[in-house]
This record gives C-alpha cells, sequence and structure tokens, in this order.
C-alpha cells in the first residue's frame, strides 16, 4: 500500500501527479488556505506533508499525529516549522536551498535599484496623469553604481547580491554575519567583513538576508535606523519580523534614511498600514524566488525530499539530517 501525503497548497499539477507514483496524495486544487484546525484534520493517517509558509507546523500539531515522518517545506526559509520539536519526534524537515539562491539574488537586486531610483514612485505619478513638466529634480533618486552595498546576512543570497553590486555595478560591498567568509570568498568580491555598527554607518543601500530566528527578531529597529545614512535605503527580502516594520515606517516618515524595499512584512499578508501610506517605500507580496523556473525547481526539490524520505532514499536537501541517522 501506498503512504498517504497531503500537498497542502496548490502546486503544479506536474509535480502532484509525479508525487502520485509513489503516494495517495490529498491535494489542494482549490488553493483554500487551510485554518490549523482544518490543517490537522487534513494530516489524519498521513505519513508525509508537502507544505509552504502558509502552513505552521507546531508541536501541538506533531503530536495529534504520531504517524507523520517528513514535512517538506516549499521554500528556503523555515521559521513555519518548529524543526526542534520535529526532530525530538524524529520527523524529518527539508527546505529548498540553492535552487531559488540566483533568482533571489537577483530580485533582492531589482527591489534595491527600485528603491534607489524611485520606480515605483514615478511610474504611479505618470499613471496618475501628473507628468505635464520636466524638473530638474524630479524623482531624483541615489546612484548604485560605486555606491556601497551593506549586506546582513552573507548566506548564498547575501553573496548573490553581493556578486552583483561588486561584480557588475562597481559597488563597495560591506557585509556583516554571524561568521566571516573564507578570504578566498570575500577576495573576488572586495567584501569587508564589518561590525553591525560600522555596516549601518556604511551602507549607502543596505539589503537584509539574515534568516528569521528569535535571535534576528526586529534586527532592524529604532535604535539600528537611527545610526543609517538619511540618504541610505533599506531592502528587506528575509522574512517579516527580521525588520520592526513600525519603527521603519516612522523613520522614513522623519526622512532618517531615504527609502525602503519591501517583499516580506509582519504579520503578511497585512501590511502595516503606516508602509502603504508612506511614498518612499517599494512593496511587494513576497515574490522573490518567484520565477516560473524557480517555482518548479522549488516544487521539484520538495517533492525529491518528500520521495526519499518516505521511501528510504537519502533527501537532498534536509534540514535536520540527524533525523535520518536513527
Ligand atoms: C521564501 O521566502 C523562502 O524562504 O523560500
Ligand atoms: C539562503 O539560501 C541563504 O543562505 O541566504
Amino acid at each position: 500500500d501506498k503512504p498517504a501525503v497531503l500537498v497542502a497548497r496548490k502546486v503544479f499539477p506536474e509535480v502532484v501527479q509525479r508525487l502520485a507514483q509513489h503516494f495517495e496524495v490529498e491535494d489542494n486544487p482549490e488553493d483554500h488556505i487551510h485554518s490549523p484546525e482544518e490543517l490537522t484534520a487534513r494530516l489524519q493517517g498521513k505519513a508525509g506533508a508537502f507544505v509552504t509558509l502558509s502552513e505552521r507546523i507546531d508541536a501541538a500539531l506533531l503530536d495529534a499525529h504520531p504517524q507523520l515522518r517528513a514535512v517538506c517545506n516549499m521554500a528556503v526559509g523555515y521559521n513555519n516549522i518548529d524543526v526542534a520539536a520535529c526532530s525530538a519526534r524524529g520527523v524529518l524537515v527539508s527546505n529548498t536551498p540553492d535552487v531559488l539562491t540566483e533568482t533571489t539574488a537577483d530580485f533582492g537586486f531589482a527591489l534595491m535599484m527600485a528603491t534607489a531610483r524611485r520606480i515605483t514612485e514615478s511610474e504611479r505619478f505618470l499613471r496618475e496623469g501628473r507628468w505635464d513638466r520636466w524638473a530638474y529634480d524630479m524623482f531624483a533618486g541615489s546612484d548604485i553604481h560605486g555606491a556601497t552595498l551593506g549586506i546582513l546576512g552573507m548566506g548564498r543570497i547575501g553573496q548573490g547580491i553581493a556578486r552583483r553590486g561588486a561584480l557588475g555595478f562597481g559597488m563597495k560591498v560591506v557585509y556583516h554575519n554571524r561568521s566571516r567568509l573564507p578570504a578566498e570568498q570575500e577576495a573576488p568580491l572586495g567584501a569587508r567583513y564589518v561590525d553591525k555598527e560600522t555596516l549601518l554607518r556604511e551602507s549607502d543601500h543596505l539589503v537584509v538576508v539574515v534568516p528569521y530566528a528569535p535571535a534576528t527578531h526586529h534586527s532592524i529597529g529604532a535604535a539600528e535606523l537611527a545610526r543609517m545614512k538619511p540618504t541610505a535605503t533599506l531592502t528587506n527580502i528575509a522574512r517579516g519580523g527580521v525588520v520592526d516594520d513600525a519603527a521603519l515606517a516612522q523613520a522614513l516618515r522623519e526622512g532618517r534614511i531615504a527609502a525602503a524595499g519591501l517583499d516580506v512584512f509582519e504579520g503578511e499578508p497585512r501590511v502595516h498600514p503606516a508602509l502603504l501610506a508612506l511614498r518612499n517605500v517599494v512593496l511587494t507580496p513576497h515574490i522573490a524566488s518567484a520565477t516560473v523556473a524557480t517555482r518548479r525547481a522549488m516544487a521539484d526539490l520538495a517533492a525529491d525530499n518528500l520521495i526519499a524520505a518516505l521511501t528510504g532514499g537519502v533527501p537532498p536537501t534536509p534540514v535536520n539530517p540527524q533525523v535520518l541517522a536513527r
């Protein structure tokens, strides 16, 4: 008999079909967002779950489903999953690193550029029919080339952004991270490891790419924003909660930094009303990895993990590989 799995959200039909070769699949072609009660009901009898950031997997849910053996997230970040609780119960967790690195770095760079060069603000102006003359300072922003690019969180995506800045746009790169990169990775980027204080002070364009964890909650808040240049931009493609959105809105309103580009929000899909009211922010709905090819690669990788985990194979990208050793 095939094991039963839940595919929690709508995904590529081809990927569901591939899973159906191995499993009894309960999928969600209507793309309904499950309440916690609905999610636990649908996990009844399931050995595995293909999930996304919209599903919260916590200890209570795991305790209700002792038959569950694998939770495969279609995302690189996994702050929606209590990994310690999964590990304690022998449940494998996987994510989708690497396949989205370059796509997400492209987007981070694009969002930073749109923010610095006021792309969406000026487009709104044009569409509103307000363009009736030239003016010397109309939508004058700040340069990318030659500016100092600051990166908070120098993982794979952070390094991808640094590479674009250094090699493509002649930017100076400074970064802060839990650990320093090996010299052979820093050298081609001319990247300089600095403390957080220096990062905030020197960055013309600061991009935040740290994973969300209690230790990174509000890594950028009022105190940090106060240390930045008044001409600086801030771009967040990490997670809502890494930046204090209320403090950011206030800093933007008071001109303590120039502009922000945000793809992720505290409490998304809700967006802080103070941010919505500002003109100097570029706001996108958590789409940094959203290209057709990359979303397909992420779905395939999540499926590869689920198939391997439940058929005696070796999952390619486990988050808690220690579970496999048991
Ligand atoms: C998206 O935010 C991801 O973690 O892949
Ligand atoms: C995610 O892949 C990261 O390390 O930035």
